[in-house]
């Protein structure tokens, strides 16, 4: 199943770094006991992010959750690139639930950029810091 997962995300057309970044988050995950749908999380959680997404969209993303929240969702709407970014983990969580993941997956997804809730949000926080962008 992680396999096809894998081969999936690989399918999909990710840039290159994108699909290292899913591949080593996967791994870490894996290497700190995560169980199968946490390591499927982990795997697609950036999916919807752009390939075009520049260093200074992740910037002006932390910066505006933290000082602008109601800018930053005013934002996110749209299909330019910093939209797509702003609101990728909400699309990646749509993509990965019309795919059939579980709730527990979908919900890891959409929460991966919050203030993590629970174990299972910290463990994939850990591994997406950890994985090199
Ligand atoms: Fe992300
Ligand atoms: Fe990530």
């Amino acid at each position: 199943m992680l396999h096809r997962v894998q081969q999936t995300v690989r399918y999909l057309g990710a840039a290159g770094a994108d699909e290292r970044h899913a591949s080593e988050t996967a791994r870490i995950l894996r290497s700190l006991g995560a169980d199968h749908e946490v390591i499927v999380a982990g795997l697609l959680h950036d999916r919807a992010k752009p390939s075009d997404t520049k260093l200074w969209h992740r910037v002006a993303g932390v910066l505006l959750s933290r000082f602008a929240p109601r800018v930053r969702a005013r934002l996110a709407r749209g299909d330019s690139t910093f939209a797509r970014y702003l609101d990728h983990a909400r699309r990646g969580a749509r993509l990965a639930q019309a795919d059939g993941a579980s709730d527990r997956v979908v919900r890891l997804i959409a929460r991966h950029h919050e203030r993590p809730a629970g174990a299972d949000d910290e463990l994939l926080a850990r591994a997406d810091r950890e994985a090199l962008p």
